[in-house]
């Protein structure tokens, strides 16, 4: 059987940066109350006409560099998003197009902010199974195209990029765990009311915008986000210590606390890139993943844990040796 192992990282963020004192201005709130809630100071938030393709594009070639591969080795490529350029084609089909390495397997996986967990589980399977050797797997939003800006509860906490990782296979772990779930029930804690198969019209009538009960989903975020890093462990055998860093979804400071507290995780192996990325959805675990690799902490031979928690709701873990 083979395994995976991640052979490169690559992380991008559009150059506009919106301070909350910025937001102090649009909406009926203050930088403070912002800071003290979530611990977001910033976020990225991308230009009219940057698209949700031109982030991806970007952090896959800064993955393909640092892999040290051509694009010709790719056999699959997923993206985790859910803000895509198009209804259709895929932004993986458009990503392919750019990079210009065609025939492979492309595809989108929409699972919001558990997406690139989604992603990363699936590009996994595929490796074991035989059927890819080379995945490029993408989490990519321009989350801030689907906010109501007047609405001071949701458009602080939003931002975009794009996070990315070149899978390939090896003959030892690597990726030593995947664990995907879902719970439709809590589908209307955090959603966005607008579809395409209720029709353009509902679009037009304001509601293609989150809408999100945040006090109750932030409860079920720190629950759920614990629980998953304990059972993870528990399949495998392990213990806290045995983890060298924890790097969970980036929607809220005071989540990654109460996260790390209530499981007695150290919070200083708790990677955050909250304070300047805010919540990217889908990117935010390979953005944070791919800034830890780069500034030495995340190093060859520790063990990882990822944990993402989002809309459906959604959650899941990816355990891994770097
Ligand atoms: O990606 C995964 C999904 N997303 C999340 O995980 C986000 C989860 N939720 C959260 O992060 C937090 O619930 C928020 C940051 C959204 C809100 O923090 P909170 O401590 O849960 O505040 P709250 O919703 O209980 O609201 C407290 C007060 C309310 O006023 P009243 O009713 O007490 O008078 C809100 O209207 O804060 C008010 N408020 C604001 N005030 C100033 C809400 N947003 C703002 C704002 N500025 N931007």
């Amino acid at each position: 059987m083979n395994y995976s192992r991640i052979q490169g990282t690559g992380g991008f963020l559009p150059a506009q940066i919106v301070t909350n004192a910025d937001l102090e201005r649009r909406v009926d709130t203050t930088a403070q109350w912002i800071f003290e809630r979530t611990g977001i100071a910033e976020r990225h938030v991308a230009e009219p006409g940057e698209t949700t393709c031109d982030l991806a594009e970007q952090a896959a070639r800064r993955a393909i560099e640092a892999a040290g591969l051509s694009p010709s080795t790719i056999d699959l490529i997923i993206v985790a998003t859910t803000t895509p350029d198009h209804i259709f084609p895929s932004v993986a089909s458009q990503l392919q197009d750019r990079l210009g390495h065609y025939g492979c397997a492309a595809f989108d996986i929409q699972a919001v902010c558990t997406g690139f967990i989604y992603a990363l589980g699936i590009a996994d399977q595929f490796i074991h199974a035989g059927n890819a050797r080379c995945a490029l797997v993408v989490g990519a939003e321009t989350f801030t195209r689907i906010i109501n800006w007047e609405d001071r509860s949701t458009c602080v906490l939003f931002g975009d990029g794009a996070g990315a990782m070149i899978v390939t296979a090896a003959d030892k772990p690597g990726i030593l765990s995947s664990d995907l779930r879902a719970d439709g029930r809590y589908k209307d804690l955090l959603w966005v009311p607008a579809g395409v198969s209720q029709g353009y019209e509902q679009t037009r009538r304001n509601e293609a915008f989150v809408a999100m009960r945040g006090n109750e989903v932030f409860k079920v975020a720190v629950n759920t986000l614990g629980r998953s890093v304990l059972q993870a462990l528990e399949s495998n055998g392990l213990d806290i210590a045995d983890i060298d860093w924890l790097v969970p979804h980036q929607a809220n400071e005071r989540i990654l606390a109460a996260t790390a507290k209530k499981i007695g995780f150290p919070v200083e192996r708790v990677i955050s890139t909250v304070k300047t990325h805010a919540n990217t959805s889908a990117a935010s675990i390979p953005l944070a993943f791919d800034v830890a690799v780069r500034d030495g902490r995340i190093q060859r031979g520790q063990r990882v844990l990822l944990v993402g928690f989002g809309g459906g709701f959604t959650w899941g873990t990816v355990l891994l040796r770097y």
